[in-house]
């Protein structure tokens, strides 16, 4: 008689199963499998010996193949947590990444903290950032776009799921449709070279290109939102945007370009440039 499928024995095999397909196999194994159950991994740990139903098994069996295949956890499971919160996600979507916190932390960390003000979030994707923003900020009108109608109808469950009533959602390519000046502009725009390799491997392969991609030198989309940045930016105001973390010294001179000052770069956990800024001295034009 075969072994009952416990949850020890699910994971054991489990992290077989993933060990030459995945980075994070045993990781993998407990968030799929928790999520199978609707149950805490906690209680992975705590019910060694539980028997899931058969249907759960079943679940579970046909997640990890299509993992060995390469599809990303969160396109699993539709979750992925993001600064402190649980967002939907689909393949619709990028799969929010924990550097983009840097991104709400510069913009939280600059911004002044009581004061009513609009923030505009450029290619929201899961709404991510615009919804940590306005859940941390409950008195700024945080407003967020993306030219993606699919993802913004992930978007849209998650403002309603989150409670962020201070986010409204549009669709508009970069700044097309966006009306009115705000206090800061804040994105995570497509940044990587169209031939980078690394778009051949792992989680990107599964993600939309259009999420990822920014032309042959992975820069046309910040370009475009430095440019276009100073007609929705009132006197004073801040633009913020994520990019790799080798195109530090590109951003910067594309922002000075612009006529931006106070322009500076902020680095992640690693050390890595990841996030550089510029403050709008209501100018008319960028000489
Ligand atoms: C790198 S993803 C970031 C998503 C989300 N902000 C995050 O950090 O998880 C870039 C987003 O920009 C959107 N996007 C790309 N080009 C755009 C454009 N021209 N106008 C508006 N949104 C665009 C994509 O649909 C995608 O959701």
């Amino acid at each position: 008689m075969a072994a009952p499928e416990t949850v020890a024995l699910l994971l054991a095999l489990a992290r077989e199963q993933l060990q030459h397909s995945s980075p994070t196999a045993a990781l993998d194994a407990r968030i799929l499998l928790a999520h199978v159950l609707g149950k805490p991994e906690s209680f992975l740990y705590t019910w060694p010996e539980h028997e899931p139903t058969e249907a759960q098994a079943r679940q579970f069996h046909e997640w990890l193949e299509r993992r060995c295949a390469g599809t990303p956890v969160a396109y699993l499971t539709g979750r992925q947590g993001f600064y402190g919160h649980e967002f939907l996600v689909s393949p619709d979507t990028l799969i929010p990444r924990p550097d983009t916190e840097l991104l709400v932390e510069a913009a939280l960390s600059l911004l002044p903290e009581q004061e009513p003000i609009r923030v505009a979030d450029l290619g929201t994707g899961t709404g991510a950032v615009a919804i940590s923003l306005a859940l941390a900020r409950p008195q700024w009108a945080v407003l967020a776009l993306d030219f993606s109608m699919a993802a913004l109808d992930v978007a849209e469950r998650n403002v309603q799921r989150l409670g962020a009533t201070n986010v409204q959602l549009r669709q508009s390519h970069w700044y097309r449709d966006l009306p009115g000046q705000y206090h800061a502009l804040v994105s995570n725009p497509p940044y990587i070279e169209e031939g980078d390799v690394h778009l051949q491997q792992g989680d990107v392969r599964f993600e939309p290109r259009s999420a990822l991609t920014a032309g042959p030198d992975g820069l046309d989309d910040i370009r475009a939102l430095a440019s276009g940045a100073p007609e929705h930016l009132l006197p004073q105001g801040w633009l913020l945007l994520e990019h790799g973390h080798d195109q530090g010294a590109a951003v910067r001179a594309i922002l000075q370009q612009n006529g931006f000052h106070a322009v500076a770069t902020r680095q992640d956990l690693g050390g890595r440039d990841r996030v550089t800024l510029g403050c709008w001295g209501g100018r008319q034009h960028a000489q």
